[in-house]
């Protein structure tokens, strides 16, 4: 591994971090100049509409790209180390013993024909070295650890329910004490109830082994009692950035003004999630300059030539020609 030349501070990196797709010959930018930092301990969200580029952002830090996927710029780096996102065997090493993922189908994750006990007690025998029994007894204790009575361990994943099954990924994300873990929509395909559980079996775990999180979603409403930070994405670049009180109580950026209200709120009469008016842009279709321009209500001339770069403002960053220090004759 190369030496990152920024501090060792923050548990992870991300500097730069661009990743195209490969299509039919074309390569297509899919992240473009990511950057951010994530503490020891640190909750953080990355919330924005589908196709904005979060799964392709969290599977870059992961080293888990697709195959047709190829990282065009930046670096990562954990505890101040380079990672070699690009390379998958390199990155085993790295994978589930520093960061975990859970993937939001477990039963697409979890396999078959393997009883479940099995399963978690594998990673603690590949990665850590433990013998069988060792590693059964640690897998037992994960479970119960995630609410699963330990003589469940033996049943198959389709004779669990679904909210069992995920707290199962969970299990498997924490078999080899990862630093940390990224959630991409881990409670999207369970009901309300077994959301609610599930977010706060993560909390709750999170605090107890001090772990960093990275929560993919596209719902606003489940951030507030799980993250310290809020991330949003657009068109595969961060747009704005920061603490998630002042991401709700005073979003910067039109696009996160534009999502925090289309979140419902009984208080206020509105039952219904509202969408944002416009389609969001895809791979081959990116508008030139801000890429949200086309359906901004704010958007001035500039705004369709120039890419607004991503500023620090007050405790967070926000990309918008709106909070840029360019003067007023330089907007028009
Ligand atoms: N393997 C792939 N080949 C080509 N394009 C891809 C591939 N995977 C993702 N994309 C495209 O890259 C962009 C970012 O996709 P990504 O899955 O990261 O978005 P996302 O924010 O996670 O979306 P969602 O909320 O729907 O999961 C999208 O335009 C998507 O269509
Ligand atoms: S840069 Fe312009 S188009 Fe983009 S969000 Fe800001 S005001 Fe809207
Ligand atoms: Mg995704």
């Amino acid at each position: 591994m190369n030496i990152c030349q920024k501090s060792t501070d923050p548990i992870l990196s991300v500097q730069g971090l661009s990743v195209d797709y490969s299509v039919k010959g074309a390569s297509l930018p899919a992240i473009r100049k990511a950057s951010f930092e994530l503490r020891a301990g640190e909750a953080v969200a990355l919330v924005g509409e589908s196709g904005s580029g979060k799964t392709t952002t969290a599977m870059a830090i992961a080293g888990l790209l697709s195959p047709n996927a190829r990282v065009s710029g930046g670096q990562v780096c954990y505890r101040g180390a380079r990672l070699p996102i690009d390379d998958d065997a390199a990155m085993r090493p790295h994978r589930w013993k520093e960061t975990s993922v859970i993937f939001q189908g477990a039963m697409n994750a979890l396999n078959p024909v393997h009883r479940i006990v099995k399963q978690i007690a594998e990673p603690c025998m590949l990665k850590l070295g433990m013998s069988r029994e060792e590693a059964t007894a640690r897998a037992r204790e994960l479970l119960e650890l995630v609410g699963i009575p330990a003589d469940r361990g033996s049943a198959y994943p389709h004779e669990l329910s679904g909210g069992m099954r995920q707290r199962v990924m969970i299990a498997m994300a924490l078999a080899c004490r990862p630093s940390i873990i990224i959630g991409d929509e881990p409670t999207t395909a369970l009901d309300v109830i077994n959301q609610a559980q599930i977010l706060k079996l993560l909390v709750k775990l999170r605090s107890k082994f001090n772990l960093a999180l990275i929560l993919i979603t596209h719902d606003l409403s489940v951030v507030a009692e799980t993250c310290d930070r809020v991330m949003i994405m657009y068109a595969g670049g961060i747009v704005e950035d920061g603490p998630v009180a002042d991401i709700f109580n005073a979003p910067k950026h039109p696009y996160t003004r534009l999502l925090i209200e289309s979140i419902p709120d009984p208080a206020k009469g509105k039952r219904v999630l509202c969408a944002i008016p416009g389609d969001p842009p895809t791979l081959l279709r990116r508008p030139s300059g801000c890429a949200f321009h086309t359906r901004c209500p704010s958007a001035m001339p500039i705004c369709t030539t120039q890419v607004p770069e991503l500023d620090e403002r007050g405790q967070g960053r926000v990309a918008c020609h709106l909070h840029s220090s360019l003067t007023h004759a330089d907007k028009v």
